[in-house]
């Protein structure tokens, strides 16, 4: 079962819930059908606000989320073509991520669900990724292996047939989704760095220049990335101010490959160790177009399943927010209405039920 934080609800009339979500630099609202058909999904990023900063500024992101909430949970509801009265439920991420940010989104779907009678859970964002996995195959199979990639996560889970996941392993340093925007800043390309990188690497060759890729000790299911950066630095340091520019692709293209092949090679790891024949692979990096494409490759060749969510399911939206909450109210959540933002929120897996 699910891991939401909550409390025995006692009975709850299955219909359209409102997914919120507001744990770092994208305001997102979306709602399900009570089938769990995405009817709507509005994100409204704030890459302009923080792109001339490098990097997401906190208090932006705080001020940027009040302003447009409203708006976005309203454009959310006229193009699921429903009324407010309508819903019923409310799913909120309730962390991990910027505890302003996150403040914004609880505080307003808690005053809905006060406003609207209707019951409010909190979700793990964590969980939310992993939930998209499902919302364009809702067949898709357990157990199966899911690889969590994203700015602040790379973890890697066991998921049982009752939908408990496992913890396999996890990045002892930085996450996949922070070394590219590191490496994008190395680089001098702009923010957020996955998608440059990405969009970059196209035009290089991934074997011109050669990046270490980590693998740990033998069998083990966790990264490391910081090394990865660390030897991009040096290397652009040793390299000529010209030869720099002129291979800008070429460096991209070796950065990135360092990245997704150590990604695909243990998520493989994970499925052969585990028995399981299906992987899902969620989170912003999951968006990154060498990786999809080497996953499929591999999957193909190997007779496995794979779920890669469409890319507007991929980086921060609500429609998984939405998902993973529908599935605690139906498996009889709620949260109490003085529930509260958990920047640090770890695993939503150790607090389960
Ligand atoms: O899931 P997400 O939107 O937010 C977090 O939960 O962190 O992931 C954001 C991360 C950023 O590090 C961003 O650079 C990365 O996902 N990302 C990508 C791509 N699109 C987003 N990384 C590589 N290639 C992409 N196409
Ligand atoms: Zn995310």
């Amino acid at each position: 079962m699910i891991a939401t934080l909550g409390e025995p609800l006692t009975a709850w009339m299955p219909g359209p819930i409102l997914g919120i979500e507001t744990s770092c630099d994208e305001t997102a609202a979306s709602v399900l059908a009570v089938d769990g058909a995405v009817l709507s999904n509005i994100i409204s990023s704030q890459h302009a606000v923080h792109q001339r900063f490098g990097g997401v500024v906190p208090e932006l992101a705080s001020r940027a989320h009040i302003e447009s909430i409203e708006t976005v949970s309203a454009a959310a509801l006229q193009q699921a073509s429903l009324a407010w009265v309508d819903l019923t439920g409310i799913a909120v991420t309730q962390g991990p991520g910027l505890a302003g940010a996150l403040l914004v989104g609880v505080n307003y779907a808690k005053a809905l669900a006060y406003a609207l009678s209707i019951p409010v859970v909190g979700v793990s964002h964590l969980e939310g990724h992993i939930a998209s996995a499902w919302l364009q195959d809702s067949a898709f199979p357990l157990p199966c292996v899911v690889l969590v990639v994203s700015g602040g996560h790379t973890h890697l889970y066991y998921k049982e047939p009752s939908g408990h996941c496992r913890l396999l392993g996890s990045t002892r340093d930085d996450a996949a989704g922070e070394a590219f925007d590191k490496g994008a800043q190395l680089l001098g390309l702009e923010y957020p760095g996955g998608p440059a990188i990405d969009r970059l690497a196209r035009l290089g060759n991934p074997g011109a220049i050669v990046f270490p890729q980590s693998y740990l000790k033998k069998g083990s299911l966790d990264f490391s990335f910081s090394g990865l950066k660390t030897a991009l630095l040096y290397t652009l340091q040793a390299t000529s101010e010209q030869s720099r520019i002129s291979r800008t692709a070429d460096f991209a293209a070796g950065y990135q490959e360092a990245i997704v092949t150590v990604l695909v090679n243990k998520a493989f790891a994970a499925v052969h160790s585990s028995g399981v024949h299906a992987l899902a692979v969620v989170g912003g990096v999951s968006a990154n177009s060498r990786l999809r494409a080497l996953l499929e490759q591999r999957a193909a060749s190997e007779g496995l399943r794979l779920s890669l969510p469409p890319l507007a399911y991929c980086t921060d939206n609500a429609a998984m927010i939405a998902a993973a909450g529908r599935q605690a109210l139906r498996a009889g959540l709620r949260a109490s209405l003085d529930i509260d933002a958990h920047a640090s929120l770890v695993s939503p897996f150790a607090q389960a039920i």
